[in-house]
């Protein structure tokens, strides 16, 4: 059975986890990107910082001022690691003594007594350099001067790296996402699996089985089966209630109405005046009438309360039908009609409900009873046709005049030409849905030469 309108809870589950996943994910590649990317520059830094420092360490001082062998080491070194430019400024205050002379000095003050470098990013040349700048002081002509050195490079390596690290970060962050993915399939899976499973063992049970459900779940789904267990408990008591309802109810209409017919009976035997006598013939028949209204009303509400509880024992058609015509000849022969049957000595059994397939037949012979003219003859054939065992009552009476089969099998339906004749109109109902419940079907067809032919189909077995 499918619910629309509210999402799965598989597929709640799943998006759910997908975008935790899909969190997580981004998490990672944001982090690996700026942890490597900070580490990349710090590597950088030292490299470049180290190459200042060696160049500082070959400043002189002398009579002439300042001098310097530039050590050519510190910049293969620094050519080594990437493929960037590098420019470098050695000056005394704003005079430049070598190198690039546009090369911006560092914002503040740097101060002789620092070891390290100091580093700054500014735009240079078109481009963005990160420069180590480092101060030292030397004696030239006996005078201390402070001398600033400034070592640049721009920066394409680190965004090389950087742009490698992403790529790597992000198919990290891709592979995160679909582990988790799959994880989350099999997460979902793994949790609903005892609700698939109640699901299961509930909808495996017969119609028949109202036992409550005993079936091993995990604590959150102990209410569902507590409700589950409450409510069967009030349909098997609704149910009992109306199986005795039928039972009783049928005892009690019964028996005083056939009271109040066998009075009756005995009153007319009794009765002086004609008058009296048509009445009582009148109470009489009243009460015939309601009896069987009354029964065949008991009759449908215990084929509709069985119908899907439906006893499934092997059940003789022979004999069945055997019994039934057996007990409809004393009506019969008040109307001096025949019944006369044909195959019941072959041994046709099906599996089903004996007593809804004998109320099935009974309504068949009361209608082929009832509506043929006197000194006719019913026929009954029992048959097996194309693997179906074929139970058929027919008769020479007044047939259908073209009425379908479906109208008449409805509820209280009656044909338009059998006003002149009691009936409720529940009879076929009654036979459709026996037939129904036990998989077979009905067919009501016209004689060419008059009289109705009503059959039976039920599978063997
Ligand atoms: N053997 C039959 N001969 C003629 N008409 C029939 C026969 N069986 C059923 N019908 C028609 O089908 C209608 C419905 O039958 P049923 O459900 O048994 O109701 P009821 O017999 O109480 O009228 C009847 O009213 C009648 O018109
Ligand atoms: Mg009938």
């Amino acid at each position: 059975m499918k619910r629309t309108g509210a999402i799965s809870l598989r597929k709640r589950l799943v998006l759910q986890l997908l975008a935790l996943a899909a969190a997580l994910a981004v998490l990672l590649y944001v982090t690996v990107r700026t942890v490597a990317g900070d580490a990349a520059e710090e590597t950088l830094d030292g490299v470049l910082g180290a190459a200042t420092l060696a160049i500082a360490d070959e400043l002189r001082g002398g009579e002439d001022g300042v001098s310097i062998d530039l050590p050519h080491e510190a910049f293969s070194i620094l050519g080594s690691i990437s493929q960037d430019r590098i420019f470098y400024r050695i000056a005394v205050g704003e005079v430049t003594v070598t190198g690039y002379d546009d090369l911006p000095a560092p914002a503040r003050k740097l101060g002789s007594g620092l070891a390290s470098p100091v580093f700054y990013t500014l735009p240079y040349r078109q481009t963005q350099v990160r420069v180590a700048a480092v101060e030292r002081v030397v004696l030239a002509d006996n005078a201390p001067v402070a001398v600033t050195v400034m070592v640049a490079q721009t920066r394409t390596g680190q965004d090389t790296i950087a742009a490698r690290v992403a790529n790597r970060a992000a198919g990290l962050g891709l592979g995160v996402f679909a582990l988790a993915a799959i994880l989350s399939m099999i997460t979902a899976g793994s949790v609903l699996r005892p609700i698939d499973r109640l699901a299961e063992a509930v909808g495996r049970r017969g119609p028949r089985d109202l036992r409550s459900v005993d079936h091993p779940s995990p604590a959150e789904l102990v209410p569902l089966i507590t409700a589950l267990n409450g409510f069967i408990a009030r349909l098997r008591a609704a149910l009992t209630r109306t199986e005795t309802f039928i039972t009783e109810a049928a005892h009690h209409i019964r028996t005083p109405l056939a009271t109040v017919r066998a009075k009756a009976e005995i009153a007319l035997r009794r009765a002086e005046t004609e008058e009296a006598r048509d009445t009582l013939r009148a109470v009489i028949r009243s009460v015939e009438e309601s009896a069987r209204s009354a029964s065949q009303l008991l009759d449908h509400a215990t084929v509709v309360y069985r119908s899907d509880r439906l006893a499934r024992e092997p059940v003789d058609l022979g004999k069945l039908v055997a019994g039934v015509a057996q007990s409809f000849a004393p009506t019969a022969e008040l109307k001096d009609l025949a019944i006369r049957t044909q195959g019941l000595e072959a041994a046709v059994t099906v599996t089903g409900d004996r007593l809804l397939l004998e109320s099935a037949l009974r309504n068949l012979m009361d209608n082929a009873v009832k509506y043929s003219p006197p000194d006719e003859e019913i026929l009954i054939s029992l048959e097996v046709v194309d693997g179906l065992a074929r139970v058929a009552v027919s008769d020479r009476g007044r047939g259908l005049s073209g009425v379908n089969q479906a109208e008449l099998t409805r509820r209280f339906a009656r044909g338009g030409n059998v006003r002149d004749i009691v009936g409720s109109g529940l009879g076929l109902t009654i036979v459709d849905e026996v037939t129904a419940a036990h998989g077979g079907r009905l067919d009501l067809s016209e004689h060419a030469e008059g009289g109705t032919c009503a059959a039976l189909f039920l599978p063997l077995g």
